[in-house]
C-alpha cells in the first residue's frame, strides 16, 4: 500500500492509499487518478519521454520529473507530491513557471553576429538543457536571493560567452558579474539535473572569463577581496571582503544584517587567523 499526499490548491492534500505497482510511473498514476478519481485534478505533462520538462514536480522534496520516475524508486511508501515551484504555486501540481523564464533576461538572450569565424564548440549543456526549471527551484541561493539569475540562465549565458563572432560578450561578462558570485557551490542543480548537466561547472566557467574584465569590475574586485581575505588571515574573513568590494559605506547594510549572527556567536567581531597562516601565505605567493 502506498499512501499519497498530493498536492492541491490553497495549500490542502488530498490523500489516496493506493495499492501500486513499483514499476508503475508517476505520470501515469497522475492520469488514472484523473480519470478515476478526481477530473478537476491538474498536472502538467507534454513528451512523457523526460524531452520537454513540463512534468516535473518535487517527490517527498526532491524534484523529479513525473514520466520518468517509478514510484519504487522511492524508499518511503508515503510520498507528499508538490508543484516543483511550492513557493508559488498555480494550481495543483501545477507551477509557475513566470520567474525561472524572467531569469534570462537578465543576459542578452540573442547573438549578435560580428566578424570572424566560429571556430570553438559550443558547449553542449546549453543545447541539450530542456528548461525544464528543476535546477532553478532547487537552487537555495535563489531561495534567499531572488537577484540571482541561477543556474539554467548562466548555463545558456555560457553558450553565447563560447561564440567568438558574437559582439556582446563584454555585457554578457558585466551582466555575470552581478551573477556568479551568488552560487554557493552545493551542486544541488547537477545533483538533480535529468538531463545529466553540469550547471555548476559552467558557472564556474563564466565566473573564470569575468576575470577578464578591467580591474576595476565587480567580478575582478570580488576575486582579489577573496585572495587578499585569505592572505591576511589565511581564511575567508566576510566584514573584510565586504569592505573591500563595497567600502565602508556601501558594507555597512551587509554588517548590519549579519547582526544576529553575532548575538547567536555564529560570527566574530575580531578577526580570527587560520593557524597554518604561513604555508597558506606561501603557497599564495608561489602561485
Ligand atoms: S540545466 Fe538541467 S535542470 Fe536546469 S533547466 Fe536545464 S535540463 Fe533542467
Ligand atoms: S551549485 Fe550554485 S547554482 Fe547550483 S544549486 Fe548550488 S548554489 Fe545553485
Ligand atoms: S512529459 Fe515531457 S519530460 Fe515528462
Amino acid at each position: 500500500m502506498t499512501i499519497l499526499r498530493i498536492y492541491r490548491s490553497d495549500k490542502n492534500y488530498d490523500i489516496h492509499r493506493l495499492d501500486i505497482k513499483p514499476e508503475t510511473k508517476l505520470l501515469t498514476l497522475f492520469e488514472q487518478i484523473r480519470t478515476k478519481i478526481d477530473s478537476t485534478f491538474a498536472f502538467s505533462s507534454e513528451c512523457r519521454h523526460g524531452i520537454c520538462g513540463s512534468c516535473a514536480v518535487k517527490v517527498n522534496g526532491i524534484p523529479v520529473l513525473a514520466c520518468k520516475t517509478e514510484i519504487g524508486s522511492f524508499r518511503s511508501g508515503v510520498l507528499r507530491i508538490e508543484p516543483l515551484n511550492s513557493a508559488s504555486p498555480k494550481i495543483d501540481l501545477l507551477s509557475d513557471f513566470e520567474p525561472f523564464f524572467q531569469s534570462f533576461s537578465r543576459f542578452p538572450d540573442f547573438a549578435e553576429p560580428g566578424h570572424g569565424e566560429n571556430t570553438r564548440p559550443i558547449p553542449s549543456d546549453a543545447v541539450r538543457c530542456t528548461q525544464c526549471g528543476i535546477c532553478f527551484y532547487s537552487c537555495p541561493s535563489i531561495e534567499f536571493d531572488d537577484g540571482f539569475a541561477g543556474p539554467a540562465a548562466i548555463v545558456k549565458a555560457e553558450r553565447f560567452l563560447s561564440d567568438p563572432t558574437d559582439r556582446l560578450t563584454r555585457s554578457r561578462l558585466e551582466a555575470a558579474t552581478e551573477n556568479v558570485y551568488q552560487c554557493v557551490k552545493c551542486f544541488r542543480c547537477e545533483e538533480y539535473c535529468p538531463r545529466g548537466l553540469k550547471p555548476e561547472h559552467s558557472i564556474e566557467a563564466v565566473r573564470r572569463r569575468c576575470l577578464t574584465l578591467p580591474e576595476d569590475s565587480l567580478g575582478t574586485v570580488h576575486t582579489k577581496a577573496l585572495f587578499d581575505s585569505i592572505f591576511h588571515y589565511g581564511k575567508i574573513n566576510e566584514v573584510f571582503a565586504a569592505r573591500y568590494i563595497f567600502g565602508f559605506r556601501g558594507s555597512l547594510p551587509l554588517i548590519l544584517s549579519g547582526l544576529p549572527f553575532l548575538f547567536k556567536r555564529r560570527v566574530r567581531i575580531r578577526p580570527v587567523f587560520s593557524k597554518n597562516i604561513r604555508e597558506i601565505r606561501k603557497l599564495l605567493e608561489d602561485e
